[in-house]
């Protein structure tokens, strides 16, 4: 409890410590936008096995990116993704949702909304 006192006091000060959101680089943001359409895809039944196959190697180099930024929450969402796509790729529709949550687990921790269209790093 007391933990919980500190840390809720923490965040509420951080908009004043923190340094502000990173702009992503160009690259982060293309494989965040194929990542959208892949996972509309799967949902919708599309080119299921292809996509998940591309989804698997897209996150091979997203994994990289994070690695260098020592975020294990990051490295562990990219991993449990690259993990579940292969599944649906051998045709387990069910890991889809494994799909999407390694992507919330990353989002909730990393990604900072600024408006409807642009996002940064945090
Ligand atoms: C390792 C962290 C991480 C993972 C995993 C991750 N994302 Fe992201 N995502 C981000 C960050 C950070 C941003 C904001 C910066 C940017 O847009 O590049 C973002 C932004 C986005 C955007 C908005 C892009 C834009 O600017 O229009 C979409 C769409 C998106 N992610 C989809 C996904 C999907 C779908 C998955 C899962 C298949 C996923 N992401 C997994 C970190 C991640």
């Amino acid at each position: 409890m007391k933990t919980a006192c500190v840390l809720l006091s923490l965040s509420l000060a951080a908009p004043a410590v923190l340094p502000a959101a990173e702009d992503p680089p160009p690259q982060h943001v293309q494989w965040m936008k194929e990542s959208g359409q892949l996972q509309d895809k799967i949902r919708n039944g599309q080119d299921v096995a292809a996509s998940a196959r591309r989804l698997q190697a897209l996150y091979k180099d997203v994994e990289a990116f994070w690695a260098k930024r020592k975020s294990e929450i990051a490295v562990k969402a990219v991993r449990d993704i690259q993990a579940a796509a292969a599944k649906v790729a051998a045709g387990d529709a069910s890991a889809g949702r494994a799909i999407g949550g390694g992507c919330r687990a990353c989002h909730d921790q990393h990604r900072e909304k600024i408006s409807d269209t642009v996002y940064k790093i945090k």
